[in-house]
């Protein structure tokens, strides 16, 4: 009860003020956009690209695996080839963790259409693990491929946009870059990283009418927990409950699209329940420790058992 009236209330009301003031409306066409995403051959990145595509943009696709970039590319062909304004998507190698090739890359990226309209930092990977059981190596690649590696990237694609004085950025966080989660430590640090950044540079390029948003998605079906590292670098192989359990990868593209459309800045996709434990962490952070050092302890209970 007393949760309801210091949280749920006040939170509500924060809500409707914020609609009521700073709500968007749709301000940016897609159509004809030079659009690259990273990450955009599995999971949300896929089905961005699908979305752009049906909204009339140039799309890049991006990621290490080529073929599968080409079947989604083909595919893409098949569904929406015959719609008025088609562009085929072109495919582009990206490795995120070989930081020396993202110049080259950048370059590549414009060379296709001479700029990028809208950069989807989107790529990333998960983590599963204990602080002390990690390797250093398992930490330092994770800060890689999903903090220096997209602002590597951004940084060769930012001179473009500033020359020609129009662009937007957008990144996909999750809201483990706004809470910290035991056992995530490696994945959240690098989120909460890639979300500071990004908050930085939407102050920085704003004079230059550059537009930036983080978006911080809460559990979306995909990929991303059976590709997620161990402690020991190996990958995790399963898929989690939670995530099973997440929101659909289009509806999440949806609301990608809808953030871009609206040059919106911060967004967070999740339930109530997530949402309030952001707010939760905010107005009332030692209560919010407290739950976690609860699920701390029964989190390694489990493993235990399970061992
Ligand atoms: N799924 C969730 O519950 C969830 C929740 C919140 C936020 N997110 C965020 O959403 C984004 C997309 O993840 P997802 O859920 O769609 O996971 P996913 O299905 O595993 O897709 C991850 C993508 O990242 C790419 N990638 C991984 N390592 C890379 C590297 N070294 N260089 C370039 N690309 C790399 C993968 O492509 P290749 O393997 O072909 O390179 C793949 O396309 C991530 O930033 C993730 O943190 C996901």
């Amino acid at each position: 009860m007393i949760l309801f009236f210091v949280f749920v209330i006040p939170a509500f009301v924060l809500w409707c003020l914020n609609k009521a003031l700073f709500s968007q409306k749709k301000v940016y066409d897609l159509k004809g956009k030079v659009v690259l995403i990273t990450g955009a051959s599995s999971g949300l990145g896929q089905a961005c690209a699908y979305k752009f595509v049906e909204a009339g943009s140039k799309v890049i696709l991006s990621a290490r695996n080529i073929n599968k970039l080409k079947e989604i590319r083909d595919d893409i062909v098949k569904q929406f080839g015959k719609h008025d304004d088609f562009h085929e998507p072109k495919v582009l190698y990206v490795d995120l963790d070989n930081l020396e090739s993202l110049p080259k890359a950048g370059e590549d990226a414009l060379m296709h259409y001479g700029h990028i309209d809208i950069l989807v930092n989107n790529a990333g990977i998960s983590y599963r693990g204990s602080i002390l059981e990690t390797e250093m190596d398992v930490h330092h690649h994770l800060m890689r491929v999903n903090y220096f590696g997209h602002l590597s990237l951004t940084k060769c694609i930012l001179p473009s946009m500033i020359t020609r004085k129009q662009g937007h950025i957008l990144s996909v966080s999750s809201v483990q870059g706004k809470v910290s989660i035991p056992f995530r430590s490696a994945y959240t640090a690098s989120k909460h990283a890639f979300d500071a950044f990004f908050n930085c540079l939407r102050s920085e390029v704003a004079e230059y009418n550059i537009h930036v948003t983080v978006v911080s998605p809460g559990y979306i079906r995909t990929n991303l927990s059976i590709n997620a590292r161990t402690g020991d670098g190996r990958q995790y192989g399963a898929l989690d409950p939670s995530t099973a359990q997440g929101m659909e990868p289009s509806s999440v593209a949806m609301e990608v699209i809808k953030a871009i459309e609206c040059h919106e800045e911060d967004v967070i996709i999740a339930d109530v329940k997530t949402k309030l434990g952001i707010l939760l962490k905010n107005l009332w952070p030692s209560l919010f420790y407290r739950i976690m050092k609860k699920r701390a302890i029964r989190e390694r209970k489990h493993k235990e058992k399970a061992e």
